[in-house]
């Protein structure tokens, strides 16, 4: 007899197990149904490899002491799992270089994975952008329609640097697409960017903004004004977690020298 090592104990393969409430007797998905969902949705997500550590419970808001924005943050983040998706409201994470962007939409899309098996996709803005484009080329087997349809049916999206690639008519024809898109089936986007939510032509700043121009530059005021109908604003304040780690591992290496 052949025993096959991969059979569930709990449902033995069934894909439901017995749930027992007083004395009444239910079936529901078995844990290992749930688990191999999971884990389809995270190999179907495109987290990228530099990101897949990122964890909203390894989120540091006290790397540099107590830090009142980051734990903010930290805790809007947390907030948006929990009620989504009964608010299927975005969010759009602000800040400066380095100071967690990615890592709490990262951490984000892994919780809603994980804890409520919601279909998630991540893509890089700039790479997004060259898929598309890149599809035009003859000699691509890929259409512009398949490239983009998963970004309009996922049911979240999240763009990372949004803004990145320099504007021009047809960066601000995509983005429309894509926004208005997600916009008018109600789905739910995740937004990071480095620039400033600011009007087209208002100088960005003050505190030291990572780019001189604004959001409103890079995507258009129409579009930059439909982000707030489909984002709440999460903004991060910090220094850039790159450079601190770099330089504690780097004192530590001349402490252990
Ligand atoms: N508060 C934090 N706690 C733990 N790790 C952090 C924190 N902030 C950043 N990191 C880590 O530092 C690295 C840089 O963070 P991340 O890429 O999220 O920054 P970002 O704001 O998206 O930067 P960029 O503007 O360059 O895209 C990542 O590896 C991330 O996991
Ligand atoms: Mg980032
Ligand atoms: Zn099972």
């Amino acid at each position: 007899m052949k025993v096959s090592a991969e059979v569930c104990p709990l449902c033995e393969g069934t894909g439901w197990k017995a749930v027992s409430k007083g004395v009444e007797r239910r079936v529901s998905r078995c844990d290992c149904q749930l688990r191999a969902r999971a884990q389809s949705l995270l190999e179907a997500g495109r987290i990228p490899k530099r990101y897949e550590h990122c964890e909203l419970t390894e989120f540091d808001t006290r790397f540099e002491g107590a830090h009142p924005a980051l734990e903010r943050a930290l805790l809007e983040a947390k907030a948006f799992v929990a009620s989504y998706p009964v608010e299927t409201t975005g969010v759009l994470l602000i800040g400066n270089i380095g100071v967690g962007k990615t890592h709490l939409a990262v951490g984000i899309m892994k919780e809603l994975i994980l804890n409520k098996g919601t279909a998630c996709l991540f893509y890089d803005y700039r790479e997004l952008l060259k898929e598309i484009q890149n599809s035009y080329n003859d000699s691509v087997k890929v259409t512009e329609l398949e490239v983009l349809r998963p970004v309009f049916e996922s049911e979240v999206l999240v763009l990372d640097e949004l803004g990145a690639v320099k504007p021009t008519e047809w960066v601000w024809d995509t983005v429309s697409l894509i926004l208005n898109t997600r916009y008018n089936n109600n789905r739910t986007t995740i937004i990071t960017t480095n620039f400033d939510d600011k009007p087209a032509g208002a100088v960005a700043g003050p505190r030291g903004a990572a780019r001189e121009e604004t959001l409103g530059d890079r995507i258009g005021e129409r579009m930059r004004s439909r982000l707030h109908e489909m984002c709440r604003t999460i903004k991060l304040e910090g220094s850039d977690f790159r450079q601190k780690f770099r330089s504690a591992s780097f004192r530590f290496r001349l402490q252990s020298a």
